[in-house]
């Protein structure tokens, strides 16, 4: 017996040793079907890598960081007059930034493996909205998807402030003034966040928040999220039928391939690359601390958020746009990504034929690159309406014009394809809802339009 073969056989039979006593097989880390194979099918998998890695690194912070605004003693491990009015929140970074072993590289990766869980996620999220995953019967996984990605951002935006930079306290105290402004949930807030409505008050709530509500909030949704998976099962490659939607899932069923160690094995191997990586460019490119809050040659510092938060300011920044009508957009953007599985009610989940819902997500999509880039170009320069209506109208109407086209093109050539096959589009006619489903050719199954 070769290496390989008694390495294999042993760990199925310890996995398989857990699964019985578990029973896991029902109910969580189920077989998958063998189309899955493709990174893109696991984007979800790499936002919980890369959850799983904050929760590693932001464990090891603790052991130093201090929550505190008051003025170190310890002058940052530094001779006494170079920082002692420093408060020690911002010490204590930089003490780990200089003074622990590997302090650099342990604070750099957690600030860029926020940064790449926050990417990771906006990319499963536009996969998610593109190939209409949304749709029955996982709508409730997209709207603990929504849920998680609120806590996501509010664990990027409540631990901004820790560093405790007047970089960070500017751009919180703007976020701060945004957030009291929403309806009903507003009043609520400020208390919780304000605390005592001391500065102490403000770091001790946002340390709260980051290091254990958020992620206990975290974990139960992503919880809820994983089993609403589980029981459904992936969502098939996106097809304009859903006869061979239904057909594909009743295929895939028999040849699903077992978690382990294959699928096991796939997430590992993308993991261990997305930790190399986040840990090479942390080594390359570590972060350097700005100066403290209070710091009197702080005063010009520009106030400027994380990337992911540069939309909102920039929105902000337009002439009569005031906090309340800001952050009234931002509801309204929740509660369409929220309710998006009923809003878009067809059956069909290719994108060509969901030209409306298409254009809608495009134009989000573009609205938040361009606004991230001119945000983080021209942060705090007000822009006049003019030059509002001149970038941001031909945006949507040029992404009009081009989803029109290929809906026009892309749905007539699909049409006599499958005319051509001597097969009617579904579509053409009122859609089966129940019942069997009529017979479909097996090499029409595997073509997964
Ligand atoms: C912290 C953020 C999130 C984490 C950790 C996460 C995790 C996951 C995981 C592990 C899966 C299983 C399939 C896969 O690996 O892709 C999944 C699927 C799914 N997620 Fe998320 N997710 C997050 C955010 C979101 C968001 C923001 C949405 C949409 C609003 C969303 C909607 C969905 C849907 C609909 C599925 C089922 C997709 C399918 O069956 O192919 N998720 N998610």
């Amino acid at each position: 017996m070769t290496f390989t073969n008694w390495y294999n056989r042993t760990l199925n039979k310890i996995w398989g040793f857990v699964e019985d006593r578990t029973s896991m097989k029902k109910w969580a880390l189920r077989p998958q079907p063998e189309f899955t194979f493709k990174p893109s099918y696991w984007t979800g998998a790499f936002v919980v890598n890369a959850f799983l890695m904050q929760v590693v690194t932001g464990a090891l912070l603790l052991l130093y960081y201090q929550p505190s605004t008051a003025p170190t003693l310890t002058a940052c491990g530094q001779p006494l007059a170079t920082y002692s009015v420093a408060p020690a929140a911002w010490c204590s970074t930089y003490y780990i930034i200089h003074s622990v072993p590997l302090g650099s590289l342990l604070l750099s990766s957690h600030l860029y493996g926020a940064y790449a869980m926050i990417f990771l996620m906006f990319v499963h999220f536009f996969r998610g909205y593109y190939l209409g995953v949304y749709k029955a019967p996982r709508e409730f996984s997209w709207m603990v998807g929504t849920l998680l990605m609120i806590l996501t951002l509010g664990m990027g935006f409540t631990g901004y402030l820790l560093p405790y930079t007047q970089l960070s306290y500017n751009a919180t105290n703007v976020g701060i003034v945004l957030a009291l402004r929403l309806p009903t949930v507003g009043p609520i807030l400020g208390p919780l966040i304000l605390a005592d409505g001391t500065s102490q008050g403000l770091l001790s709530r946002m340390f709260d928040a980051h290091v254990l509500l958020i992620p206990l909030g975290l974990a139960a949704l992503l919880y809820a999220h994983i089993a609403l998976f589980e029981s459904h099962g992936i969502a098939p490659p996106a097809t304009s039928d859903p006869v061979q939607r239904r057909r594909f899932n009743e295929k895939e069923d028999k040849s699903s391939v077992p978690f382990m160690p294959h699928i096991f094995w796939y997430i590992t191997k993308w993991g261990l690359l997305y930790v190399g990586l986040i840990l090479g460019i942390a080594a390359l490119w570590p972060w350097s601390l700005p100066t403290y809050v209070g710091n009197v040659a702080a005063a010009g510092v520009v106030t400027e958020p994380d990337w992911y938060f540069l939309w909102l300011f920039k929105f902000v920044d337009f002439q009569g746009v005031t906090p309340v009508l800001a952050i009234g957009v931002t509801t309204v953007l929740i509660v369409y990504v929220l309710f998006l599985p009923f809003l878009d009610r067809s059956k069909r989940t290719h994108p060509r034929d969901r030209p409306l819902f298409i254009w809608l997500g495009t134009s989000l999509l573009e609205f938040f690159v361009l606004m991230t880039v001119w945000g983080g170009e021209t942060p705090g320069v007000q822009i006049l309406p003019m030059a509002v209506a001149e970038t941001v109208g031909p945006l949507f109407v040029v992404t009009g014009i081009v989803v029109a086209l290929f809906y026009w093109r892309y749905r007539r050539s699909y049409l006599r394809r499958l005319a051509a096959r001597g097969m009617p589009f579904a579509g053409a006619y009122p859609l089966p809802s129940t019942g069997t489903p009529a017979p479909v050719a097996a090499s029409e199954v595997s073509s997964r339009e």
